[in-house]
C-alpha cells in the first residue's frame, strides 16, 4: 500500500512541475514501511548520524506520536529527545533504546540532566505514553507519543547514538564529528 506520502508526491507530480514537488518528495525517510502497519503523516531526514523521525501530530488532543530511527549495532543504543529551554544536551527531555541483555528491546524516557546523566528511567518535564522500540535491519527505532504542553508544535530537539551499553546501562556517546552536531528544531505542524 503507497503511504500518504508517496501518495501526495505522485498527485504532485501528476499535476504540477517537478520544481514545485515539496521538498519532502526527496526525503528519503519517506519510503520506510513499519512494522504493524504503523504510518506517520510527516517525516524528516535528520542531518546527522543517518537518522530520522517520523510524527503525527493530534491537534484536538494536542499530543504527537513519533518514530525515531537510526542506524546501530545490536550492542549500542540510540537516543532523541526535546529540549524545551535550550539548544543542547543538557535539559533534554529524552527518550533512551538498547538492547537489553535478556534480549528485549528497552525504551524508555530519560532526564539528560547533565553532561553525565544517570541514564535513569525518569518522569518527564511532558506527558509521555506508548513508549516501545525495535530493532529492525541494523536500526533502532524508538516509538512515543508526546503532550506537547503549552500548545506549541516548535521544540528543540536532540538525538544521538553510543557504541557501548555496560550492565543494560547506556554508556557516554563519542564527543566528536556528528555526534557532537546532532541537534536542530522539529515543527511538528
Ligand atoms: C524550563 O524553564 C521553565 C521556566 O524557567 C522551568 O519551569 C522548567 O522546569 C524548565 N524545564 C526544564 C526541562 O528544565
Ligand atoms: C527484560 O528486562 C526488562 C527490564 O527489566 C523487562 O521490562 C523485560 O520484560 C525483560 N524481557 C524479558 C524477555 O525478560
Amino acid at each position: 500500500m503507497a503511504t500518504p506520502f508517496k501518495l501526495l508526491c505522485f498527485l504532485f507530480a501528476l499535476t504540477s512541475s517537478t520544481s514545485l514537488l515539496p521538498s519532502s518528495c526527496a526525503q528519503t525517510c519517506s519510503g520506510y514501511t513499519f512494522s504493524d502497519n504503523k504510518v506517520f503523516s510527516s517525516c524528516t531526514d535528520l542531518p546527522h548520524l543517518g537518522a530520522s523521525l517520523y510524527y503525527d501530530r493530534d491537534a484536538s488532543a494536542n499530543t504527537v506520536s513519533v518514530a525515531f530511527k537510526a542506524p546501530q549495532t545490536s550492542t549500542g543504543w540510540v537516543a532523541w529527545g526535546l529540549n524545551p529551554n535550550a539548544t543542547k544536551m543538557v535539559g533534554s527531555q529524552a527518550i533512551v533504546a538498547f538492547l537489553h541483555s535478556n534480549g528485549s528491546m528497552m525504551a524508555y524516557p530519560t532526564q539528560l540532566d547533565s553532561y553525565a546523566p544517570s541514564m535513569a528511567p525518569a518522569a518527564l518535564s511532558f506527558p509521555v505514553n506508548d513508549v516501545s522500540a525495535e530493532y529492525v535491519n541494523k536500526e533502532m527505532i524508538i516509538f512515543a507519543t508526546l503532550g506537547l504542553v503549552g500548545g506549541g508544535t516548535k521544540f528543540n530537539q536532540v538525538w544521538q547514538e553510543g557504541s557501548t551499553v555496560l550492565n543494560d546501562v547506556p554508556k557516554a556517546h563519542s564527543t566528536r564529528g556528528d555526534n557532537i552536531k546532532s541537534l536542530g528544531t522539529i515543527d511538528f505542524q
